[in-house]
């Protein structure tokens, strides 16, 4: 099975847009791709991560959303306060696994962080021990950035969820001297590779562009 969980050091580090960097370089290499967004929250109509997705990856990419809750909060509390259903994980899970086939990858793109509810009984952990998925760990790269990669890190391997590696989320183009050590630091702390990072403002680039940005980026293991 080729799923990936993408998720991050925490919410804002830019999972969509190494979520899409990934997406751009799978299709360079000759794999379809599906992203799938299991709860979008606080976005209105047309817009969200996914949109987000296919701005940046252009109509190749096939995206997935199963549930959308109105305010920016962790699913679970979202779907409370609006009086909507919450998703179920074993249902979340069979419906991820319809998504897989030969030459594809499926990227799944969770809320937050590792911990964070998608409904009140289960996160996207559980969801990557239910698929026996790895996941990769999105990670800001400043000051208190170690931290919060080995804690993630750390809580994945603990639930026997394998971690394929780190992806800065966004490099500035003149990294202050916390951020230039951590890119070395990150993998020696965490004990995974740092596969890339996505330089500021990528998100912002069209998808000519932003294929040539991605290119730095090892997506070889999301071809397994
Ligand atoms: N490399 C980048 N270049 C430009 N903008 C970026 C970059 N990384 C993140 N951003 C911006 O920061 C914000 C958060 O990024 P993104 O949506 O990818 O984070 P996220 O981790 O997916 O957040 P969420 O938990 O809400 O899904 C967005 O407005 C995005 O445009
Ligand atoms: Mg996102």
């Amino acid at each position: 099975m080729t799923v990936h969980i993408i998720t991050g050091t925490n919410t804002d580090v830019g999972k969509t847009i190494a979520t899409a960097a990934l997406a751009v370089r799978l299709h360079t290499t000759g794999r379809a791709v599906t992203v799938v967004k299991p709860a979008q929250t606080g976005e209105p109509e047309g817009q969200g991560d996914l949109t987000t997705v296919r701005r940046l990856v252009g109509e190749t990419v096939t995206t997935v959303e199963f549930a959308r809750y109105p305010e920016p909060l962790a699913p679970n509390l979202s779907a409370r306060r609006a009086g909507l259903r919450q998703l179920d994980l074993v249902e979340t899970a069979a419906k991820i696994r319809d998504l897989d086939a030969p030459g594809r990858t499926v990227l799944v793109e969770g809320a937050g962080g590792l911990l964070v509810r998608i409904a009140d009984d289960w996160t996207i952990a559980d969801l990557a021990a239910d698929l026996a998925a790895p996941v990769t760990v999105v990670t800001s790269l400043g000051l208190g950035s170690l931290n919060s990669a080995a804690l993630t890190v750390e809580a994945a391997r603990r639930r026997g969820i394998g971690v394929t590696g780190l992806i800065g989320g966004c490099l500035p183009p003149d990294p202050d001297l916390a951020t230039r050590l951590n890119l070395r630091e990150l993998p020696e702390v965490t004990g995974v590779p740092l596969l890339g990072c996505i330089p500021q403002g990528a998100g912002n680039l069209d998808p000519e562009k932003f294929a040539r940005v991605a290119e730095h980026l090892d997506a070889e293991p999301f071809s397994r």
